[in-house]
This record gives C-alpha cells, sequence and structure tokens, in this order.
C-alpha cells in the first residue's frame, strides 16, 4: 500500500491544525508511520484512504457511526430537511418531535436538551447538580477514561496546561464495584459532593448491587446521580445501560450513537433537575445548554431517523452478534499463535477492546502499534473492535482471517524484538490521568 498523498496532506494538516487534526484520538501519533492519513469517504463499514486504500474500519468515528457510513435513511432525511432551512429565529417542530422520540427511549428522563457534543451535555450535568445542591465537588469513576474536555474533567489527566489552580482538587476519584470508596468521599467531604459521575459499564460489568449502592449513596448524602451513556447509549440496550442494568440515575448524558456520526449529544433528567435551566421559575437561573448551533435541523434530522432505525431494525441485536462473532475467532486465532496472553479482547461484543502485551507481559505501546501496522497492511482499520450495522459476516470473517496474518507478524515480534518488524516509532496514548 502506498500512502504518499496521506503523508503529503498529514504535513499540511499538522502545519495548519494543531495535533493535525480536531480530535486528539485522530492524530498522527496514534497510529503507526505507515497509514491511511486522510480518509476520503467511508461506505457502510467500508472506508477509503486519500490514496485509493480501501478498509474495512472498526472505529467508526469514535464509536459515533453505529448504522454505518453514509447509512441511506439517515442521509435520506437529512436531504429531506435541507431544502426546508436548517436554523430559525424560533424553535422548529424537529425540536420537540426529536425530544419526545429520544424520551420515548430513555425511562426515567422526562426533559431533554440537545447540543452538540458530548462533553458540553457531561459539563451541563455538571452544572446543574451544582445548581441543584449548591456544592462544589465532583466525584468521577477513576476506572474510567473521558467524561469531558472541560477544566473540570481535563484538570486530572496530565494535558492540563491553561487550567487555573483553583480548578485542580475539585473532582475527586472513587473505584469501579466499589462502593466503599464512594462512601468514603462522602464522609471525607460532607456536604461538599454535588455529582457522581460514572458510566455504568465499561470494561468490567457492575457486580451485581452495585449500581444500586452509588444511586442510595447519592441520595442519602445530597448528590446527583449522573451516568454518562455515550458509549453505552443505544449500544448496552436501546434504552442505554440504564435500563439494561434496571436502575435509573437522576441525570444521563447521550451523544455518540444518537445521530450516526452527525453531531448531536443530549442532557435528560428528571423534570425536578431539567427545569432548573427552563426559566419558569424565580430559583430557575442554570444556562443550560443554549447554542447557536445547539438544533439546527439536519442533525436533529439525523437522530429522529436514527432513533427510527434503532427501532425498527435489529441493530442491537446485530451488534452483540457480530462483535460475537469477532470475539470467537479472535480467541481461537489469538490461542492458536500461544496469544492468549499477549492479544486480549475486553468489554462487551458490542464494544469490544483489544489489549496487547510484550514479551514481558506488560501493555505494550510499541506492539499495539506493530498490530496496527500489520492490519493497515492487509486492509483494516481497527484502534477498537468496535462493529456497526453495517459489518457483515463477510467483513467479520475476512477480518478474522487478515488477524490471523498480523497475529503470525505478532508472535514472531515477541521472539525477535519488535523493533525487527516495526517500521518507525511506536505510537502514543492521548494522556494518562495523573
Ligand atoms: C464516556 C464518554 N463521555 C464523554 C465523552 C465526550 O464526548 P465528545 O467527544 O462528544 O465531547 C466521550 C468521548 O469519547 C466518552 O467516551
Amino acid at each position: 500500500m502506498q500512502f504518499d498523498k496521506s503523508r503529503s496532506l498529514q504535513e499540511r494538516l499538522r502545519k495548519v491544525v494543531p495535533g493535525g487534526g480536531h480530535t486528539y484520538a485522530k492524530g498522527a501519533d496514534q497510529f503507526p508511520e505507515p497509514c491511511p492519513g486522510v480518509i476520503a469517504r467511508g461506505s457502510g463499514c467500508h472506508v477509503w484512504d486519500v490514496d485509493g486504500n480501501e478498509f474495512i474500519e472498526y472505529g467508526m468515528g469514535l464509536r459515533s457511526v453505529t448504522l454505518g457510513h453514509a447509512f441511506p435513511p439517515v442521509t435520506a432525511a437529512i436531504r429531506e430537511v435541507l431544502d426546508r432551512g436548517t436554523n430559525f429565529t424560533r424553535p422548529s417542530e424537529l425540536e420537540l418531535q426529536c425530544a419526545e422520540q429520544f424520551l420515548g427511549l430513555i425511562q426515567g428522563a422526562e426533559m431533554v436538551k440537545f447540543t452538540k457534543d458530548g462533553s458540553t451535555a457531561v459539563s451541563a450535568a455538571l452544572k446543574l447538580a451544582r445548581a441543584h445542591t449548591s456544592r462544589r465537588l465532583v466525584a468521577i469513576c477513576a476506572d474510567q477514561p473521558f467524561f469531558s474536555y472541560d477544566d473540570w474533567f481535563i484538570a486530572t489527566t496530565t494535558m492540563d496546561g491553561g487550567i487555573p489552580g483553583e480548578v485542580h482538587g475539585e473532582t475527586l476519584r472513587f473505584t469501579f464495584n466499589d462502593a466503599a470508596s464512594l462512601e468514603a468521599l462522602f464522609i471525607a467531604h460532607p456536604q461538599q459532593i454535588a455529582a457522581v459521575f460514572l458510566e455504568a459499564a465499561r470494561v468490567a460489568e457492575p457486580a451485581p448491587g452495585f449500581l444500586q449502592s452509588l444511586k442510595t449513596l447519592c441520595h442519602e448524602h445530597g448528590a446527583v446521580l449522573v451516568f454518562d451513556e455515550m458509549i453505552t447509549g443505544f449500544r448496552w440496550n436501546l434504552g442505554g445501560a440504564q435500563r439494561e442494568y434496571g436502575v435509573v440515575p437522576d441525570v444521563s448524558t447521550y451523544g455518540k450513537a444518537l445521530a450516526n456520526g452527525f453531531a448531536v449529544s443530549a442532557l435528560c433528567g428528571t423534570r425536578e433537575l431539567m427545569r432548573l435551566g427552563s426559566r419558569e421559575r424565580e430559583q430557575d437561573n442554570v444556562f443550560l445548554l443554549s447554542t447557536t448551533h445547539g438544533a439546527e435541523s439536519p442533525s436533529l434530522a439525523a437522530a429522529m431517523a436514527t432513533m427510527t432505525v434503532y427501532q425498527t431494525q435489529p441493530v442491537i441485536e446485530h451488534l452483540y452478534r457480530q462483535g460475537t462473532r469477532l470475539q470467537t475467532g479472535l480467541t481461537q486465532v489469538a490461542s492458536r499463535h500461544g496469544l492468549s496472553q499477549h492479544f486480549q479482547l475486553f468489554g462487551r461484543p458490542c464494544n469490544l477492546l483489544y489489549g496487547t502485551k510484550g514479551s514481558d507481559g506488560k501493555p505494550s505501546q510499541a506492539f499495539r502499534t506493530l498490530f496496527l501496522q500489520e492490519t493497515i497492511r492487509r486492509g483494516l482499520l481497527m484502534p477498537s473492535l468496535v462493529v456497526s450495522y453495517s459489518h457483515s459476516d463477510e467483513d467479520i470473517d475476512r477480518t478474522i482471517s487478515v488477524i490471523d496474518e498480523a497475529l503470525a507478524v505478532y508472535a514472531r515480534a515477541l521472539h525477535d524484538g519488535v523493533e525487527t518488524y516495526l517500521v518507525g516509532r511506536p505510537s502514543r496514548t492521548v494522556f494518562d490521568r495523573k
């Protein structure tokens, strides 16, 4: 494969866009050097880079494209609204229809506000909780990597430049599946914690009773429980992780799976909390998600079309089915190469991740890069193993056979040294927690 055009466009991107792209996770430093640096187009689960190379992909727009690239019912819905105008002086009917359709899916949520990205929705949940409780601190689940690009979260990472000192220290951490660790925070900071944020599940499943214990603790101590459903929403279950596990939080946030890659996210929750942003009563003074582009019509049309596909077609079943097919095939292949301890899969089939370890048995970025290099070379683009409604049996079977070949190189590299096979430098992670 040649990547000449990719390389030259990436170089130009690096000069005009910090980090060479608008999302760090898409940056050149996240991938091997021989790589499709710039994508030209996508269809279903296939993408083509600017050099004309084709890939089956398993990143799917950072998990936002759950149905498939250029999925016809979604693109048709957008085309239909385009000729009717996109942004008006008063709300459009779509704002009502989309809100009603969304609330029909998320049990327990009585009101919703749409915005453009997940971070904004999650930060708005914190603002609501702070206004409701008149408290400042927030507790987040320490085992989960990302909640928001806003200061209250980014201050906990290594990329904390530009964040005022007083913000550091307002975000506390508890441990997943350890309700006692949250209780200890409530005891150490009495009447100070406004909200508790977590993904109801990520890689590990919640232990029986864990989520309910968090809810009970939050309510005993007067804090707001927030489920970040950015990933679990519409993947674990059409009603989100809250329906899957039967624990309804006070507030929850959705994004990625909501509009098949179009920019729509949602903050939803009880009327009691959400109406603080309604301006109907004296105390309703929360400036809650009010932006120029907050409800432009094409994205809401995309969200409605996406939700309709979820409601009328077996999307979630398909994600589980294809994820399981992939998981079963890859587990067998890894074992055949003697790599069961080195190339490992994690998470639910609807949201699989993989981990790479070196010969010392420790997580290895160099081996991750080698795996990416060898799969890219053979027509796969897989920063994770996330399937969509467009991944067919044929795509999955081809993927398994390609990974079989890539793991043969991996096994040789364990023996000969990864540098023998790796072209260029290892990739990086975006950041670690401090
Ligand atoms: C769990 C979780 N919450 C929030 C976000 C932030 O969403 P966005 O990138 O749309 O701002 C992400 C993004 O990766 C996420 O995975």
